[in-house]
């Protein structure tokens, strides 16, 4: 039998309380729970086990044979955890991972997450996350993409592909689960649960791709957010649910809400009780209630009653089992106890090791990197260094400090006898602005040939709710820098965050500035490699970093203003006249760029662009053009690039930003060696949403760029025609 048949035979045998009990998904899993399940109460169960947890897959087999074997209709649960940039092996964060421009890679680790989380009764993973992030106080912008649809896009959809892979019944895979749908990202004031405003035409350029893009490449589940959006509570939308998601994009998995969100929608001031809370919920098209228990108390009475008619029910119901038919839950809902031996497999570590190196963005290097091979001792300084919990970074439930593998180990054991590694941190921890280390830090900065030195956040700075009001480097950092600086050693600044971090005057004082985000369990080893140059950077920052607070949000696909400022910094020495020719969209006190552009990021090799051509300069709708590049590695050493394809629509129905990222590919070249790189452009790629909300794309003339990052691009013309 088809699954869809499958389903609908076992909804046609199933009471509207059992229905109900599909729809409901509660954390932890307790007595009570297990009693729930028993009376098929429950559908689904999240943070069944965790890492303390002996036997987690037993435990999930135990309260599975509860649901399979005593309800009456016999359902297995779906368990769900947060898998969010790894498991037991922690991946790099996965802004990190945005940095990378690496997706292949991207999909190998999430098929890692996806093989330890299995083997642990895992079923399903609250991932990807492809919230579009252009606020860097926003906490959760570390969980996602950063600021950009397209590259959000592709990241998120390796994730599904690397979840769920061809077949999410094998019993290596589980299921994704896009999420927040949708716009959770533009919280106002960059505060988390925030409420957001967003035009309907931003939300269907900007916020919603990254979704569609999840929808296509097979994302089981989705997740329906905390937010406010344009005055209705995402959990509670019907516009962005029934409407964009399931009609217009033919969406076949379910929603499930994030957790509470549903009653939420009471003191959002939506809904005056939780049987109103889950009318609107359900109405709007969420399948299944996490946490909160408005559909287990209110849904089969606001049916008996004809408010909701049965076929909504019916509907969610029916989606939920042929997702749990599709994982092969009703063919074998248990996991093989055996399993766990894949946990942190030398495989799965190497992945990790990879993927940190490719996720760290050289932003500055005055010759500094990689570290000399005549050094003879080394002062590794900051509260970073040796800080294994922190370099995990936020939503690593799963993974254990004693497994990860900190710089300062790791650079020890890659130095050996060769050179003196000589630890002393400054400041105990990031926050701290105890300055009694300082002199210990800077005596021997002073005996030693180089300085590293480990700043950032600590992990409990980004991640939900924990969002931040200045993007400085917190505590006595920037001071540590200042002393350490003064010393005169060459100094090397590994930064350590889940954000983007305001870093104007840290660059200034050091020789070079290396941005390692949360990199994992292998953070160290990775570091080390690029250190001493085994590997040579190869990320590029996947959001702009601002000079200051004061200029976000600040991002790359930016509109034009009527009065776009020229660059440079406004100098207006006092009793300057007022001068209408001068009055540009910039600040007074700092320059409008960004510190460091979208895309930025450098190498030991060095790459030059040439002879930047198009195929044709006119281009009819529904034809493709081929833009290429010479791409050249001028540098010694072998190294990879991350080559960027921008365009610019000039002149449009609605204003288009100055650019957008339409392509990007990961380009290996030995030192001296020239490549022709290639991208095609179809017109499709250059759509939008016009006033009437509908996808065009409009004839006139283009602007096409390619570069190393957003700023310092070649520039060619074409036009489309209709
Ligand atoms: C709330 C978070 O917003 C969401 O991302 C997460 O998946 C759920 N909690 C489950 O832990």
């Amino acid at each position: 039998m088809q699954i869809d048949e499958r389903v609908s035979a076992l909804l046609a045998k199933m009471t509207l309380t059992d229905k109900v009990g599909q729809m409901c998904q509660l954390t932890g899993g307790s007595d009570e729970h297990k009693d729930l399940a028993r009376r098929g109460l429950l559908g689904s169960v999240l943070n069944l086990t965790g890492p303390e947890t002996p036997n987690a897959a037993r435990v999930s087999n135990e309260l599975q044979a509860v649901a399979v074997k005593e309800s009456p209709a016999g359902i297995p649960l779906i368990l769900g955890r947060d898998v969010i940039h790894g498991f037991r092996t922690v991946m790099p964060i996965p802004l990190a991972q945005a940095a990378s421009f690496d997706m292949p890679l991207v999909e190998e680790a999430a098929a890692v997450a996806a093989r330890e989380a299995s083997a642990s009764g895992v079923h399903w993973t609250f991932a990807p996350m492809v919230d579009i992030a252009r606020d860097p106080r926003w906490g959760r912008i570390a969980e996602g993409g950063g600021e950009d649809p397209l590259l959000t896009s592709r990241l998120g959809s390796a994730m599904v592909r690397g979840f769920q892979g061809s077949d999410p019944s094998q019993p290596d895979r589980i299921a994704a689960c896009a999420k927040h749908y949708v716009g959770y990202g533009a919280a106002e004031g960059g505060r988390d649960y925030n409420t957001t405003w967003i035009p309907e035409a931003l939300l269907r350029d900007v916020y919603l791709p990254s979704f569609k893009a999840c929808v296509d490449a097979g994302a089981l589940t989705l997740m329906s957010a905390f937010n406010d959006l344009n005055g209705i509570p995402t959990s509670g939308n019907p516009l962005t649910l029934r409407q964009i998601l399931k009609t217009e994009w033919g969406f076949g998995g379910f929603v499930v809400s994030d957790w509470n969100s549903v009653e939420e929608m009471i003191p959002h001031g939506l809904c005056a009780d939780k049987r109103e809370a889950a009318r609107a919920a359900a109405g709007a098209g969420v399948d299944m209630e996490m946490v909160s228990t408005c559909f287990a108390e209110s849904l089969q009475s606001l049916v008996e009653d004809g408010v909701i008619p049965m076929e909504i029910i019916d509907e969610a119901v029916s989606r939920i089992l042929d997702v749990k038919f599709r994982l092969g839950l009703f063919d074998n809902p248990y996991t093989e106890e055996t399993r766990t031996t894949v946990l942190l497999d030398d495989a799965h570590l190497d992945v990790a090791r990879r993927l940190a190196a490719e996720s760290c963005v050289l932003l500055k290097n005055d010759g500094a990197l990689p570290l000399s091979s005549d050094i003879r001792s080394l002062a590794v300084v900051g509260p970073l260094a040796d800080a294994p919990s922190d370099q995990l970074g936020c939503w690593s439930p799963d993974g254990l400090p004693e497994d990860t593998v900190t710089p300062l180990r790791a650079l020890r054991e890659a130095l050996g006898e060769r050179c003196d590694v000589r630890c002393a941190p400054g400041l105990q921890h990031c926050r701290s602005s105890d300055t009694a280390g300082f002199s210990d830090a800077c005596r021997v900065a002073a005996e030693c040939d180089a300085v590293v030195l480990f700043l950032g956040e600590d992990a409990l700075l980004s991640g939900e709710a924990h969002c931040r009001a200045f993007l400085d480097l917190p505590g006595a950092q920037e001071q540590l820098v200042s002393a350490i600086a003064d010393v005169g050693k060459p100094v090397i600044a590994v930064i350590m965050a889940g954000r983007p971090l305001a870093l104007t005057n840290v660059v200034e004082r050091v020789d070079a500035l290396l941005v390692a985000w949360h990199p994992g369990t292998m953070g160290g080893p990775a570091l080390a490699d690029l250190l001493l140059g085994a590997v040579s950077p190869s990320g590029k920052l996947p959001v702009s970093f601002p000079r200051t607070i004061g200029q976000v949000p600040v991002y790359y696909a930016h509109k034009n203003t009527g009065r776009p400022a020229p660059p440079g910094k406004r100098a207006l020495p006092v009793g300057t006249p007022l001068d209408p020719e001068s009055f540009f969209s910039a600040y007074m006190d700092m320059h409008h760029t960004p510190l460091f552009p979208f895309g930025y990021g450098l190498s030991y090799a060095a790459f030059s662009y040439s002879d930047l051509r198009l195929s044709r300069a006119v281009l009819p709708l529904g034809k493709t053009l081929t833009a290429s590049v010479t791409l050249t590695n001028t540098g010694s050493v072998d190294a990879e690039e991350v080559v960027q394809m921008y365009i610019r629509d000039l002149v449009a129905s609605v204003t288009r930003p100055v650019k957008e990222l339409k392509d990007f590919a990961r380009v290996r070249l030995a030192a001296g060696e020239s490549r022709e790189v290639s991208f095609p452009l179809h017109t499709d790629q250059l759509a939008f949403h016009d006033a009437a909300m509908q996808p065009v794309v409009e004839p006139g003339l283009f602007h096409l760029m390619i570069g190393g990052n957003s700023e310092d691009l070649l520039k060619a013309e074409f036009s489309v025609t209709a």
